[in-house]
C-alpha cells in the first residue's frame, strides 16, 4: 500500500508512523504536516504544508494513494467551540474531500475518540463535533472510510504527546495505564495496537465503519 499520513509529529501519529515504516506491506508513506518529524527513511516523504484548508498548491503530489491515516487532531480543552469546529471539522473535512477526489480508490481512517457522539446532539461540544467529523467522512466517495475511537493510549517506543500537559499526564500515569490495559481493554490501547489496526483495516476491512477501543485491541 501507498499511504498518507496526517499528524505524524503528533503521538497517535507517531505511532502510526513507526509501524507504516516496519510494515512490509506498506511501499510508501507520505507524510502532510506543518513541521518535519525528523525522521529519515527510504520509504519516506514529507510535504511541509502551511494551510491545512486548502490543498490546491500540493494536489499533483496527493494523487496515487491507497490509504489515509488521518491522525492531526487536538484536544477540546481550554478551547472554544468555533476554534475547535475548525481544528476538527474543516481541517479534516477539507482534507479528506480533496483526498477523495483525487483517489477514489482510497481507504480513509480517521483517529477520533471514545465517546464521539454520532446522535450532535449530546451535551458535550467535543463529542458533537467529532460526531458530525465521523458522519460526513463516512459519505464521502472513498471506497472505505473507517473511524478509529480509542480511550486512553499508553504510547510505546518513545512516542510522545505534541501537547505537554497530556504528556506529563501520561508520564504520571504510565504504570497504571499499562496495569488497567491488561485487566480493562475497553478503556485503553496502545500507540502500537492503534497503529497496527489502522494498517490491518485499511488493508483487509472491517465489518464496520466506526471501531470502538475494544474492536482496535481484539484486531
Ligand atoms: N492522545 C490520546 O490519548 C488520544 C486518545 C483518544 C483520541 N485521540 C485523538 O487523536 C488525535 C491526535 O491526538 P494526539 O494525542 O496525537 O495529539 P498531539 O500529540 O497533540 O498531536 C497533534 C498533531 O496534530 C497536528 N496539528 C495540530 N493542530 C494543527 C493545525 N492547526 N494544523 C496542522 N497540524 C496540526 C500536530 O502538528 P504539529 O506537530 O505541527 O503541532 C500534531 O501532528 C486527536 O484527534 C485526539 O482527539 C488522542
Amino acid at each position: 500500500m501507498k499511504v498518507i499520513l496526517f499528524g505524524a509529529t503528533g503521538m497517535v501519529g507517531q505511532g502510526v508512523l513507526r509501524e507504516c515504516l516496519l510494515d512490509r506491506d506498506i511501499e510508501s508513506v507520505l507524510v502532510v504536516g506543518r513541521s518535519p518529524t525528523g525522521q529519515h527513511h527510504a520509504k519516506l516523504r514529507e510535504i511541509i504544508h502551511d494551510n491545512f484548508v486548502d490543498y490546491s498548491a500540493i494536489e499533483s503530489e496527493l494523487t496515487g494513494y491507497d490509504a489515509c491515516f488521518f491522525c492531526l487532531g487536538v484536544s477540546s480543552l481550554g478551547m472554544d467551540e468555533a476554534r475547535y469546529r475548525h481544528l476538527t471539522y474543516d481541517i479534516t473535512m477539507a482534507a479528506a474531500t480533496t483526498l477523495a477526489r483525487l483517489n477514489p480508490g482510497m481507504v480513509f481512517t480517521y483517529v477520533t475518540g471514545r465517546g464521539s457522539d454520532s446522535t450532535e446532539q449530546g451535551r458535550l461540544m467535543w463529542a458533537r463535533i467529532k460526531g458530525k467529523t465521523e458522519n460526513d467522512l463516512l459519505r464521502l466517495p472513498f471506497k472505505a472510510a473507517y473511524m478509529f475511537r480509542p480511550a486512553a493510549i499508553q504510547p510505546l517506543h518513545g512516542v510522545r504527546s505534541k501537547t505537554a500537559w497530556v504528556q506529563a499526564i501520561y508520564v504520571v500515569i504510565a504504570p497504571v495505564l499499562s496495569s488497567l490495559g491488561r485487566i480493562a481493554p475497553k478503556y485503553v490501547t496502545t500507540s502500537e495496537q492503534l497503529g497496527r489496526a489502522m494498517i490491518k483495516v485499511a488493508r483487509d476491512g472491517y465489518p464496520k465503519p466506526v471501531l470502538e477501543n475494544e474492536d482496535i485491541n481484539r484486531i
